[in-house]
């Protein structure tokens, strides 16, 4: 069977490509765009440093700054009146995975209006859209380069994935340099999120060769470089190095799938507020424990392109030191149990329920090697608890 594989139709990647965004823009024949991001940008000087960068190469942009960690469908109204407004032609999703997701969210609402629950999942979304590019500012989401946006419905609080080409950034423009002040609790959140991609990518049940060969650099590359990067967040190498992981891995995840960890994750982030990368990171190894035995082979493939195992060893040894490696790696970066983190014990236990079903309603977790039943996903989550 034919993979279906869709990529962004423009990428910069480098350092200071950020400077060339008014050409990519210009070259897609586009004039009016929304600046989607958020304070954090706005305070640092480089929102208003964008618009400049647009406006000199003759474009009329409007600044949108009020995104939210975890978009919510409330967050979205003022920007689909900003579109209205200016009569904006496309949309630029400049920071996180948060802005880029809520970019991609009003490229869909400005075009063709309705509410985002009207898009979620298992729908697949392939009708108009505004066209969106994508700036990166963190080393992980991979949202510049996925067909897929999250947003959080404020009326029920579950964390809807809404999947399909209309939500595919037209462009990305990649660049390093704009991740080298991210700390290293966010550093480390979002790095791991990127080899959760990779890995779940890797072992989907949606895997091609495609996706296979991109998951593999990346995993390769992250258990090189993350460690590095957040214990010394100078290390220009390591910046430059992660951030093409991480969009390696946003392509392999795009054209194949994620998995039970991310099915499992979303609902964590939606109820406790856990930013995504750390509720990734906070199922990781259990996940992938529970896991293994499914598809030792697959998962000793990521075993040995994280370099935790070598060709010397049988597959149940090395997808079993993948499960160590990823537990170390959590040790490493500072990953705390929800329990430490400082969920209300009975709060976790009374919302297991609901947070089972909504990774089941997902879809994700039937991509895992192993399909959970709902028992399974809720013993999971009683197991992480700490
Ligand atoms: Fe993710």
């Amino acid at each position: 069977m034919a993979s279906p594989i869709a990529l962004p139709r423009i990428m910069r990647i480098g350092g200071g490509a950020v400077a060339e965004i008014g050409e990519v823009v210009t070259g897609l024949g586009l004039t009016r765009p929304l600046v989607v991001t958020d304070s954090f940008l706005v305070g640092t000087g480089a929102a208003e440093q964008m618009i400049k960068t647009l406006e000199s190469a003759g474009l009329s942009p409007r600044l949108f700054a009020d995104t939210v960690p975890d978009p919510t469908t409330d967050s979205l109204d003022a920007g689909v009146a900003a579109i209205a407004e200016h009569d904006c032609d496309s949309v630029i999703g400049f920071g996180g995975g948060s802005p880029m997701d809520t970019a991609k969210a009003l490229g869909i609402l400005g075009r063709q209006g309705g509410q985002m629950r009207d898009y979620k999942a298992p729908r697949n979304n392939v009708g108009p859209a505004l066209p969106v590019i994508a700036v990166p500012t963190t080393a992980g989401s991979g949202s510049e380069t996925t067909q897929f946006t999250v947003i959080t419905d404020s009326a029920s609080n579950e964390k809807m994935l809404c999947p399909g080409l209309a939500f595919l950034p037209i462009a990305a423009v990649i660049d390093y340099e704009l991740t080298v002040s991210m700390p290293p609790r966010l550093t480390a959140d979002t790095g791991v999120d990127a080899l959760t991609h990779a890995i779940e990518a890797y072992v989907s049940k949606k895997a091609n060769p495609f996706a296979d060969s991109l998951a593999l650099v990346a995993i390769g590359t992250i258990g090189r470089v993350l460690r590095r990067a957040y214990t010394d967040g100078s290390d220009a190498e390591a910046r430059e190095q992660m951030m093409l992981a991480a969009t390696q891995a946003g392509i392999a995840f795009s054209n194949s799938s994620v998995a039970l960890v991310h099915g499992m994750s979303r609902p964590i982030g939606a109820h406790f507020h856990v930013a995504h990368g750390l509720s990734n990171a906070m199922l990781f190894p259990a996940v992938t424990a529970f896991s293994v035995r499914a598809a030792e082979s697959r998962y000793a493939d990521c075993a040995r392109a994280l370099g935790v195992a070598t060709t010397g060893d049988d597959d149940a040894t090395a997808a079993d030191n993948l499960v160590d490696a990823l537990r170390e790696l959590c040790r490493d970066v500072a990953v705390p149990t929800p329990k430490a983190y400082g969920i209300d014990n009975a709060r976790w236990d009374e919302l297991i329920p609901l947070m089972a079903e909504q990774a089941l309603a997902s879809g994700s977790p039937n991509n895992n090697p192993l399909v959970p039943t709902d028992a399974e996903i809720r013993d999971l989550y009683a197991q992480i608890y700490g």
